[in-house]
């Protein structure tokens, strides 16, 4: 029988302030996010102290808009979910310590969730899955637990500014790591570049938005060679689904640096080919994503591909990912829900609340959660 819930949902792992009001893990009633690009605009990534002391100013605000916004009464919640990591440690405390609190006044029960699973379970939220049109997903979310089994095992790829891994999903909640990056994450690669070529941050929209005009052919930056790494995680399977991205960031480097590099006052040179390398750079790293992806699900026979996290908002992988597996539902969030958000902790926690699970107040937060 399905199980009703109602879930109040906070995420403070990075630089959002988020909460949302999520029904049956699938309708976003709410889905308030508070960003702090602006703050950390001047320095072209996350300044972790001010991120704290922003997510201190904004958690009682956007809570709050999330529980009008939905209409939702303390009374009438299942339960309060948060992030509970990964993500920065003066960032996560302050949304577990909101729930924390909340859960104390209510007595409702608390749901930690990894950040991670949220990005995968983004794609039950109801707009997702009328994205992936697939019957079978919109009623396994109804009957819950039993019906997807058909689905799995499906190839996760999370790729965001801190994550990028290939994650098998056999079923709900369960998950094996199969692949990861050996250095940067892909969105932190995209910011990287995007600060070399002096264009805004975030840098992976940057990048995407000046590579439309640019030849993406011109600069080939030689594939990374990661079979073999030792000291990864995934050392079961050699390093075969692994990933790396520096190298790729130190030939973009190379190429600004042989066409003029900057110039004294700090200036990029007029010479520099802006448009050609973020588009010769986006096209590397989304061949290598779409190819890893094709290794994983030929060797775990996935039936289906999600592809979740900030960098899962990028066109041209979005294209790439549908035209590489033309079998199987390819499956991309709508762009507002790739970056984080707290609607995505919401439906995680669902899963999790029906198969049983709570959190007591002494839970912490795991700045370096794993899958
Ligand atoms: O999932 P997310 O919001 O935060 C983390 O959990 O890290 O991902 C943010 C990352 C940033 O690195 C940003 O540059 C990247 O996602 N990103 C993109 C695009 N939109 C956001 N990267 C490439 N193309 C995009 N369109
Ligand atoms: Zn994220």
């Amino acid at each position: 029988m399905a199980e009703h819930t109602r879930i109040l949902a906070i995420e403070t792992s990075c630089d959002e302030t988020a909460a949302a009001v999520i029904d049956d893990g699938r309708f976003i009633r709410s889905n308030i996010i508070s960003s702090q690009i602006d703050l950390h605009q001047q320095y072209g990534g996350v300044f972790p102290e001010m991120a704290s002391r922003a997510h201190v100013e904004q958690i009682v605000p956007v809570i709050r808009a999330a529980m009008t916004e939905a209409g939702a009464t303390w009374g009438g919640l299942t339960a309060i979910a948060v992030t509970k990591g990964p993500g920065l440690p003066g960032s996560l405390v302050v949304g577990v310590n909101a729930a924390k609190g909340l859960c104390l006044g209510t007595g409702l029960p608390l749901i930690g969730v990894n950040h991670l699973e949220g990005h995968i379970y983004s794609h039950w939220l109801e707009p997702s899955i009328n994205n992936w049109q697939l019957a079978s997903v919109a009623a396994a979310t109804d009957r819950q637990l039993q019906s997807t089994t058909g689905l799995f095992p499906i190839m996760v790829l999370i790729v965001s500014g801190g994550h990028t891994e290939l994650v098998l999903m056999t079923g709900h909640g369960a998950y094996e790591l199969v692949g990861h990056t050996v250095d940067d994450a892909a969105g932190e690669a995209f910011d990287k570049v995007a600060r070399m070529l002096q264009l805004g941050y975030p840098g992976g929209p940057e990048i995407s938005r000046v590579a439309r005009g640019g030849d993406g052919a011109r600069f080939v930056f030689s594939r990374p060679r990661v079979h073999g790494t030792r000291g990864a995680r995934t050392d079961a399977y050699d390093g075969q689904f692994d990933f790396s991205f520096s190298g790729a960031k130190t030939a973009a480097l190379n190429v600004i640096n042989q066409n003029g590099g900057t110039t004294a006052d700090g200036k990029l040179s007029v010479r520099v080919p802006v448009a050609d390398v973020a588009a010769s750079f986006e096209r590397c790293v989304v061949s290598w994503l779409v190819e890893a992806t094709q290794r994983a699900v030929r060797q775990f026979k996935a039936n289906a591909v999600l592809v979740g996290g900030g960098v899962s908002a990028n066109r041209v992988l979005r294209e790439a990912m549908t035209e590489a597996f033309p079998a199987l539902p390819v499956s991309f969030p709508p762009v507002a829900l790739c970056t984080d958000n707290a609607a995505m902790i919401g439906a995680a926690a669902h899963f999790a609340y029906i198969r049983g699970l709570r959190d007591d107040l002494g839970m912490d937060v795991v700045p370096d959660l794993k899958i």
